[in-house]
């Protein structure tokens, strides 16, 4: 359905005009940091040109309100409607308030929290003229050698359509086109989180079940949640390119799932029906992107859509397939309010961007994000001590602090885990002496990546000695109270092209570990990942390990205060963590299938079971599950049952924890996994606190996609039930389901 204004615009509009609708360009600027070349000659230009003929209706990457509003001119007098552009942006995890990493967002198991956090993104993206994000990433990444798990909520369909939904409330507010609110543009349809061997943009074959049941639900709650676009994904989905692939953008898209907005191409991706050797010229690529069902295609230069004049002579598509993708174009426009004022208030903006209400949100997204893998005889909080060794890289690197994805962040005000410690322990009542080294150089990249011209300087260098290095590194340790050391991956280890072949600390990482839990002095390891890292060294000889992700712009805050006991860890692991890359793919909702009492002793040579389970975070306080009931033994298949559990507080401190729901079904049409995820809530418990929590099993949780009758099912069986703090919770109960 579309109004009368856009019908009437429609109806004037010529074919080339019409088409001009459907393209996006890239808007590059040169980056101020990195490398320049990495953009391509006469990019700007052409845009430009593009924009001053009427064939642009949208770009991305302008994110300065002059610039946007100067553009906004250009493109009203470029066409005789005078009809502005859309501009897009990837706001992944914030714009100038950078908040944690998505994958660290889904840490925290808090939704209100995810969709305060993209609410914020929304309000600085608005304010200098972005109308639509790029985001969230819906992925599911089951295999952690895939860079990009970094931008999803992680391996499990249930947990993601949470986080999901929150994202789309938060980037959309209560409605498309609400004040200060942006599209969500949900990525990338699908299955893309696949890839073979965990290599981005490598081709995925999913069985139906796999997509029904794991791959999709993330996005159909995001749909539900109302989102106006959806992103299109690079890859070959059993054999047929996602760009491409009529059965994907069609069938499942708009008629399974009931998708209403307008459908992008990823970067390239319908030019690349050509390069994927599917579409014979990019005419070809067009046609067949356009009848699959995308309606904008965003490019960096020559798009395919540009070919669609010749197409629609040809007969390769009609105008009729071509004005359904122009009246869901200028539907966004007007439902953002486009048509009656595209232009942003560049004053305001800058008040927007330097709310301290938005930074003191990020910190408290980065402490709720952290998990807590390992504490023994409770070394954290630090209490008591004089003095802190830090050492590291990372702990010293405002441009690492952040992560991946992000591009107009300030690294002024970015607070480094080194300089949160410092200005901590200088507030306490007895100062606490911070010495600091970075021990070991940066690992250095194989080959270069477009996404390396928004990196930075803060690399080791060439001149590093690291042989002294690591000696003074050994000393300061040895002098100080408690070592805290900073290890992981540089940001630019990880998202978009940059997969890895191992999961091992990068570079000289261990030795500078093995080094310093060599003195004697207990040792802290703090972890920026966007991935679990084999951490089976100091999973066996360091007493802690906090898992920080990328933090964000407080980060470093946020990090000292958790290490000091001014914030409680209670953050979740929202993947399973391998021992070791030999494991990968691995998920906790596995099938239990032959000899089911060995599923731990698959390998030969390794347990195959997790070093952490999905779920699983410790807290500062402690926590016990009890008296777990079902509201009813029995239920008929549409019916719902009640499950409730007491959480207590039991230790002398206020603190977090996740109680999460898993469910098991017995017997029945498919074999079903040996847990899933069926229910979560995150709870702030006083010491000696307990509340007693609920969770409704409706069908909609026991419902299933099997392969065995090629649809949804409901079995009559038996479930068993588990609640607890991880997905190897033991406190168990039941449940049958009647015909
Ligand atoms: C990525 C997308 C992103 C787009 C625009 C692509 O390379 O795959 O996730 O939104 O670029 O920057």
């Amino acid at each position: 359905m579309s109004s009368a204004r856009v019908e009437k615009l429609l109806q004037s509009m010529t074919p080339a005009e019409k088409i001009g609708q459907l393209i996006q360009y890239f808007y590059f600027r040169l980056p101020e940091r990195g490398d320049p070349s990495m953009v391509p000659p006469g990019q700007v230009e052409a845009v430009e040109a593009a924009l001053a003929a009427g064939r642009a209706g949208s770009l991305l990457f302008v994110t300065d309100p002059a610039t946007s509003n100067r553009l906004q001119r250009q493109a009203i007098a470029g066409n005789r409607h005078g009809i502005p552009v859309l501009f897009g942006f990837d706001v992944i995890h914030g714009l100038r308030t950078i908040f944690p990493v998505p994958i660290a967002l889904a840490a925290s198991w808090n939704p209100e929290l995810i969709e305060q956090s993209q609410a914020v993104a929304a309000r600085e993206a608005r304010a200098v003229g972005i109308h639509w994000a790029f985001a969230p990433m819906l992925d599911i990444a089951r295999d952690p050698r895939w860079g990009r798990i970094i931008e999803g909520a992680g391996e499990d369909p249930y947990l993601g359509s949470v986080v999901a939904a929150a994202q789309v409330r938060g980037f959309q507010g209560p409605h498309l086109g609400a004040d200060e609110h942006i599209i969500a543009g949900p990525k990338h349809f699908a299955g893309y989180g696949a890839a073979l061997g965990g290599r981005d943009y490598d081709e995925v074959d999913l069985s139906d079940q796999e997509l029904w049941n794991t791959y999709l639900p993330p996005f159909k709650a995001a749909i539900d949640a109302g989102a106006g676009n959806v992103m299109s994904a690079y890859m070959d989905l059993n054999g047929v390119p996602a760009t491409g692939n009529r059965w994907l953008l069609n069938d499942i898209l708009r008629e399974a799932l009931g998708f209403e907005g307008f459908v992008v191409s990823d970067a390239n991706s319908a030019r690349d029906l050509a390069a994927h050797h599917y579409a014979a010229d990019l005419t070809d690529a067009g046609a067949r992107a356009l009848n699959a069902g995308l309606d904008l295609e965003m490019a960096i230069l020559d798009p395919a859509f540009e070919h669609l004049d010749e197409a629609l002579e040809n007969g390769q598509v009609d105008i009729e397939r071509i004005d359904t993708s122009v009246r869901r174009l200028l539907s966004a426009k007007e439902a953002l309010g486009l048509l009656d004022d595209p232009f942003v208030d560049e004053q305001a903006a800058q008040t927007v961007l330097n709310d301290p209400a938005h930074r003191e949100t990020a910190r408290k997204a980065a402490e709720e994000s952290a998990v807590l893998l390992r504490n023994e005889n409770d070394l954290l909080p630090l209490t008591g001590i004089g003095s802190v060794a830090v050492l590291g890289q990372m702990a010293n690197s405002k441009r690492d602090t952040l992560g991946p994805w992000i591009f107009d962040y300030d690294l002024e005000e970015t607070v480094t885990v080194l300089e949160g410690i410092r200005a901590h322990a200088a507030g306490l009542e007895t100062p606490v002496e911070v010495t600091y080294a970075p021990g070991v150089p940066s690992p250095v990249r194989l080959f270069p990546s477009m996404f390396d011209m928004w990196g930075d300087g803060s690399k080791t260098g060439e001149n590093f000695d690291s042989e002294a290095e690591l000696s003074r590194a050994v000393e300061i340790a040895t002098a100080a109270d408690v070592a805290v050391v900073v290890v992981g991956e540089r940001q630019d280890m990880i998202g978009e092209t940059a997969s890895r072949s191992t999961l091992d600390l990068p570079g000289e990482q261990l030795a500078l570990l093995q080094a310093v839990v060599a003195t004697g002095t207990p040792t802290v390891v703090v972890l920026m990942s966007g991935r679990p890292l084999d951490l089976r060294w100091a999973e066996a000889n360091t007493p802690a390990i906090l898992q920080v992700w990328y933090p964000g712009t407080r980060g470093g805050e946020a990090v000292a205060n958790l290490l000091f006991g001014q914030a409680v860890p209670g953050g979740k692991l929202p993947f399973t963590w391998p021992r070791h890359v030999g494991q990968v793919p691995m998920h906790y909702a596995h099938t239990r299938s032959h000899d089911p009492s060995k599923q731990g002793r698959r390998y030969w040579d390794e347990e195959s079971t997790p070093l952490y389970p999905f779920g699983f975070g410790l807290s500062y306080a402690k926590f016990a599950y009890s008296n777990l009931a079902v509201s009813s033994p029995s239920t008929p298949v549409d019916g719902v049952v009640t499950v409730s559990v007491d959480v207590t507080n039991t230790s002398g401190r206020d603190g977090n924890e996740v109680a999460q729901l898993y469910l098991h079904q017995r017997y029945g049409t498919a074999s079903r996994p040996v847990r899933l995820l069926k229910g979560f809530r995150r709870l702030h418990l006083r010491a000696g606190q307990t509340e007693r929590v609920e969770f409704a099993v409706t069908a909609e949780e026991r419902r299933y996609w099997s392969a065995a009758t090629r649809d949804w099912v409901l079995d009559a069986t038996s479930f068993d039930v588990w609640v607890g703090s991880s997905s190897t919770a033991d406190l168990h109960t039941e449940f049958t389901v009647t015909d």
